[in-house]
């Protein structure tokens, strides 16, 4: 179902599977005739729409691989049957839940999403998904609890980059309990309306739209309530260049580069630089999270 959380990104700004190649031919022809006014806002921005393949082929999943097409070489190794989430610490409904227990009831939309990675590239893609704070709700968050951490799943045999061990794994996460139960944040499940590649995190990964993606944390089989900020795996790895709070920011450079831009995914033509936004464009959201905070500091 269409979601009012998409803003100024529709289907004008994603490229429907089926439909890549015809509407390439659409907007090649648009492009004279003011393409700006078909697609509105984004296209002014000049935001190129992302295929199933650019989304699919050009990840990052360490425990595959370090590489961008590690992921889609090597996920199918992922074994997803049967798959158990643990829930603990701080709720009232703490046990071992499948994937369709957790999610069951909840309202499954569908959000396209502006998506930055801290390494100064992005995408735009179209989730499905249920909010996280649906989940929350369902599990009983008690008083107290001000945090969430999550963690992926470790399945040695089936991970080459865990044999490897290129991270301190499993992959650990967190938000701050308001940042989970803000709408935006997305329990993903799917994209184009398929259920979630291997390679994006199947069975069900987090989306959170205003940070760098490394917070959305892939192949969940932990989520923890805590009051304590939980231990997160890149700042675990390098806590001078990777905070906990991770919101993009134009103005906060990473120790070697530059946040201000960004490449966009996409192909040939229409893969080029733009400018990074505040919050990723999620600024009227969010920014209320960090009234007087040093951005920064707690960068
Ligand atoms: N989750 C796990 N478990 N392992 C990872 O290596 N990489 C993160 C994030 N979630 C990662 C992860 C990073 S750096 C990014 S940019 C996004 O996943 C990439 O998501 P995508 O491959 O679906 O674009």
């Amino acid at each position: 179902m269409a979601s009012r959380w998409n803003k100024d990104l529709t289907w004008n700004d994603v490229t429907p599977k089926a439909a890549f190649l015809n509407r390439r031919q659409i907007m090649a022809g648009a492009v004279g005739l003011g393409a700006a006014s078909i697609a509105g806002p984004a296209l002014s921005q000049e935001l190129e729409p992302n295929s199933f393949e650019d989304i699919t082929s050009y990840n990052n999943f360490y425990e595959f691989g370090t590489g961008k097409s590690d992921p889609a070489k090597n996920a199918h190794a992922l074994d997803t049957l049967d798959w158990k989430i643990t829930v603990d610490g701080m709720v009232d409904n703490a046990g071992e839940y499948t994937f369709a227990e957790l999610i069951e009831g909840l309202t499954e939309e569908e959000r396209i999403y502006r998506f930055r990675c801290v390494e100064a590239w992005a995408m735009i893609v179209p989730w499905n998904g249920v909010e996280l704070g649906g989940i929350l709700n369902k599990i009983g968050v008690q008083s107290g609890a001000k945090y969430v951490a999550f963690e992926t799943a470790v399945q040695p045999e089936n991970m080459i980059g865990v044999q490897r061990r290129v991270l301190d794994f499993p992959y650990r996460e967190g938000l701050r309990l308001d940042e989970a139960m803000h709408p935006l944040t997305l329990m993903a499940t799917g994209i184009y309306g398929e259920p979630m590649p291997n390679q994006n995190g199947a069975p069900m990964r987090l989306v959170v739209p205003w940070k760098y993606g490394f917070k959305s944390i892939k192949s969940i089989v932990r989520i923890t309530l805590t009051d304590q900020e939980p231990p997160t795996s890149w700042n675990m790895q390098n806590a001078r260049e990777y905070g906990f709070y991770s919101n993009v920011n134009p103005q906060v450079s990473h120790p070697r580069w530059s946040q201000a831009s960004h490449r966009l995914i996409g192909g040939g033509l229409f893969n080029r630089r733009e400018d990074t936004l505040m919050f990723n464009g999620y600024e009227t959201e969010v920014a209320s999270l960090y009234d007087g905070m040093d951005l920064s500091e707690k960068f």
